[in-house]
């Protein structure tokens, strides 16, 4: 589609082109009369002037058709005229899904409980995103959040339930802080529901409304992370799995988007406690050397994209669902036989 509007742009240009030459052409031929009483100077004036009147007014014909993007190439944006909140937006994945948004014309309320960090990300994205400060273990925050929207834009269409925490307990399960795994768990887990509790409450009477939670590659594998994370990161999976139902009811969608690793605050910091010494550039290498797919590794706009394709009307009859952005890593199992033969023989 897009190519064929460029098609007709280049078609009017050249069309413009031609006529231009052609009013040239005419004017040489048929009026020597009326410049031949003109000084050579002024005869050139003469026919700067009536060139410039040609181009002023092609281009004010065709400025309007371009301005409105009918000849574009960029893609349609996806979110015109929604309003989007998405927690934990002050940085990583939250952030870069705040900026697509924005870029496809939706309104988004940044939510972090990082407050002067989430100044300076809604800052930094222009005047389409507001921060509001928001503890997503707190009921009255998300509350008071999902209020916001309402009162600031009128409606409430997209809430992504973004905020997450890595998890700093051992790795074995007898040595596992129950203390700690109830902090993570009132984030990762309580935060979300929250957060659907509330975009609920503001949806359903619409009967209309998107609802995303982040979950991650390791609630769907164990043994990628400490239990106590991949517990909560599987609990979120199982989260929207169970709301679907009531929700599709009430004509709102809700899907999760499970993450393989990628290299934000939230892993470097958790990696540097395990690997103290290695600068934050290995750290960031020893992460993508994860990657399955060849050539190819994950990044938060990975995530910012999959999240947009959940929100946009591309996906209007997917719900329940859980998109894993993993470039393959938790579909298969390699047996490695050739592996095996090779160290024999070695
Ligand atoms: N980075 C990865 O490798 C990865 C992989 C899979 C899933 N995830 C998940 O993605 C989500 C975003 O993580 P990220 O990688 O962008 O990390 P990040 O640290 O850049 O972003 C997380 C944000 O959540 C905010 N936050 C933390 N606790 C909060 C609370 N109680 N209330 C509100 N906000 C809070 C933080 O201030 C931060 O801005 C998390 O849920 C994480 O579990 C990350």
């Amino acid at each position: 589609m897009h190519q064929f509007s460029l098609c007709i742009y280049i078609y009017m240009f050249v069309l413009w082109l031609t006529c231009c030459l052609a009013f040239q052409l005419i004017i040489h031929s048929y009026c020597p009369l009326l410049l031949s009483s003109l000084s050579q100077e002024e005869e050139e004036e003469k026919m700067l002037r009536i060139r410039s009147r040609i181009i002023s007014s092609t281009w004010r014909s065709l400025l309007p058709q371009i301005s409105s993007n009918k000849f574009s190439t960029h893609s349609e944006r996806k979110l015109e005229g929604k309003v989007a909140v998405i927690t934990g937006a002050a940085s990583g994945i939250g952030k870069e899904s705040a900026a697509k948004f924005i870029s496809h014309g939706a309104k988004v309320i940044v939510a972090d409980i990082h407050r002067q960090l989430g100044q300076q990300t809604a800052s930094e994205l222009g005047d389409n995103a507001t921060f509001v400060p928001c503890d997503v273990t707190k009921e009255s925050d998300v509350s008071d959040l999902v209020d916001f929207a309402i009162s600031k834009h009128g409606q409430l269409d997209i809430m992504y339930n973004n905020a997450g925490v890595a998890c700093r307990t051992p790795l074995s399960i007898v040595d596992i802080d129950l203390a700690q795994f109830d902090r993570v768990m009132a984030i990762n887990v309580r935060g979300v529901m929250a957060g659907i509790k509330h975009a609920a409450r503001v949806m359903i009477p619409r009967g209309s409304g998107c609802i995303l939670c982040t979950g991650s590659v390791t609630g769907v594998m164990g043994g990628l992370a400490q239990p106590t994370y991949s517990t909560t990161k599987s609990c979120v999976i199982g989260i929207v799995r169970s709301m679907t139902a009531q929700l599709c009811k009430n004509g709102i969608r809700i899907n999760c988007i499970s993450p393989f690793a990628i290299p934000t605050a939230f892993s470097l910091d958790e990696m540097r406690e395990y690997f103290p010494g290695v600068v934050p550039e290995d750290l960031t290498k020893m992460l993508h050397n994860t990657s399955e797919l060849k050539g190819a590794y994950c990044e938060p706009i990975d995530v910012a994209n999959a999240a947009l394709f959940l929100a946009s009307e591309d996906a209007k009859f997917i719900s329940g669902q859980n998109l894993v952005v993993d470039g393959g890593f938790t579909s298969f199992k390699s047996l490695n036989l050739s592996q095996q033969v090779q160290e024999r023989s070695t």
